[in-house]
């Protein structure tokens, strides 16, 4: 199954007119780049294009070199490797000509993760080289100084959420389709000028469907770091990235590892590959557990290590966008918590209405799951006994034809012995009319007559619950009540 390409790469511009907003970082982009084709070499050999994540820079430098016809050779700043290829591209500086056939650009992305000792080949790079430098950052000023002080700095805007609400639309209107307006300012206001997460959320809640879109953003709100920190590890083979991709993450390791161990199939699909990320997952769990037994939580660093750059380098991941998923394992909690409630609501009932202590009526609940199991007539009467209510009984009998059975022989019962209610307070009403009645001498109904009408009343199934208080009942007697 083909997957779709992720749409920050489909809707990327290809052209420098296209991207929105930052029309002066771009004028001065262009006019550093024609002064090198000029061959009039720019004062400061490289640029640094800085500003907020999804505003545009590295879709400039590539909307640059397409219309200039550079072809850009990139270097990611965190990756150990890099510094080997700066080496040779040091080297081949020399040789390279700008004005050649194959002319190229260098592009350091995030250059605000350059290690400082990385940062001294950098800046023999830019010193040696004769092609145009790029580099990107979102904080200028984490850039080693060293490299700062040859560079011009470009500067790109937060965008607004008009401009990001345009950008979508016009994403929305090459896919031909759409999303109600509220989702699309929301997700708008979700993204905090970073087109790049607005994208994806957009994605995201097209691929998935508008109905959980509210939801799902809400999670993004809150969870927004998780879900930029797993995009990241899910998509470098990189160790160092993968480890470095959590650090602004705002939750516990075993956290952290459940939304990893959610998300593993999604991104590998060899089982040689998915065996191995569970593989780090369980290593990960395992320190975590001995941090927790030893109180030693030095171990959460190794764990984390695990669970990112583990995985990260697991095997081959899927290609294209990847929807992140929150974990089942925390819906399953609060699953479990209202199975919980459930259980602890039934539980209750038995104890109150068959004067039961707790662990009797556990043992009583786990009879009464054998008996809605088998007989609907019999749990019907023990609904209406023990005031359970639909999702109490659902509780018991799971959900279905059984529960549903149960539910309208239990709603009949329950209308007789309201009929049946009315006839007895009748009754009541009679006998004491006759009791005033003897005592004005007047005779009536006799003693008889009306312990007989009581007998016909009784309450089917009902049992003679009134009197049981103070008693305790046992599931033996009901059934051989009922
Ligand atoms: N100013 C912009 N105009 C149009 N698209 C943009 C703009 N800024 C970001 N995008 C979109 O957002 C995504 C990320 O942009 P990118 O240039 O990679 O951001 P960054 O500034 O973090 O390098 C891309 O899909 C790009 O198309
Ligand atoms: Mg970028």
């Amino acid at each position: 199954m083909p997957r779709e390409a992720p749409w920050v790469e489909k809707y990327r511009p290809r052209r420098l007119a296209e991207i929105v907003n930052q029309t002066k970082a771009i004028e001065q982009v262009k006019a550093w780049i024609e002064a090198w084709l000029a061959g009039k070499l720019p004062k400061k050999k490289a640029l640094i294009l800085a500003g907020p994540p999804g505003s545009g820079k590295t879709t400039t430098v590539y909307a640059l070199a397409r219309e200039y016809g550079f072809e850009v050779i990139e270097l990611n700043a965190s990756d150990e490797r890099t510094y080997e290829k700066i080496e040779r591209y040091v080297q081949a500086a020399y040789t390279m000509d700008i004005l050649g056939k194959h002319r190229k650009l260098i592009f350091l992305d995030e250059a605000d993760n350059i290690e400082p000792s990385g940062a001294k080949e950098i800046a023999k790079l830019i010193d040696k080289a004769r092609n145009p430098i790029l580099m990107s950052a979102n904080h200028y000023w984490e850039i080693p100084r060293e490299i700062r002080n040859k560079a011009q700095i470009v500067e790109y805007k937060r965008l607004t959420q008009r401009d990001i609400i345009k950008a979508l639309v016009r994403i929305l209107h090459r896919e031909g389709v759409t999303v109600p307006k509220e989702v699309l300012y929301d997700i708008a206001k979700h993204a905090g000028g970073d087109l790049r997460a607005a994208v994806n959320d957009l994605q995201t809640v097209v691929t998935g469907g508008t109905e959980d879109a509210h939801e799902v953003l809400a999670y993004r709100d809150t969870e927004k770091s998780v879900f930029q920190a797993l995009a990241q590890i899910f998509a470098t083979d990189n160790a160092k990235k993968a480890k470095m991709a959590t650090l602004g993450v705002d939750m516990f390791p075993h956290e952290l590892l459940q939304w990893i161990d959610e998300n593993v199939p999604y991104v590998y699909s060899r089982p040689g590959d998915i065996a191995r990320a569970y593989e780090a997952i369980s290593r990960a769990d395992i320190y975590l557990g001995r941090a927790q037994r030893t109180g030693s939580y030095g171990l959460w660093k190794y764990a984390t290590d695990m669970m990112t750059a583990g995985v990260a380098v697991a095997g081959v991941k899927k290609k294209g966008f990847v929807r992140i998923y929150p974990p089942k394992t925390i819906k399953l909690l609060t699953q479990s918590k209202t199975e919980r409630a459930l259980r602890d609501s039934v539980v209750k009932k038995i104890m109150k209405e068959m004067h039961m202590a707790k662990l009797e009526a556990l043992e009583t609940l786990n009879y009464l799951r054998a008996i809605f199991e088998n007989n609907p007539e019999v749990a019907a009467h023990f609904v209406v006994y023990l005031d359970l209510d639909l999702k109490e009984v659902e509780f018991i009998a799971g959900e279905g034809e059984k529960t549903k059975k149960i539910w309208a022989k239990s709603m009949n019962i329950e209308k007789r012995l309201k009929r049946e209610g009315e006839l007895e307070a009748r009754a009541r009403e009679a006998k004491k009319e006759s009791e005033e009645a003897e005592e004005e001498g007047q005779g009536g109904i006799s003693e008889e007559e009306l312990e007989k009408a009581e007998e016909e009343i009784e309450p089917v199934g009902k049992g003679s619950r009134k009197e049981k208080k103070g008693k305790q009942a046992t599931l033996f007697d009901f059934l051989r009540k009922s």
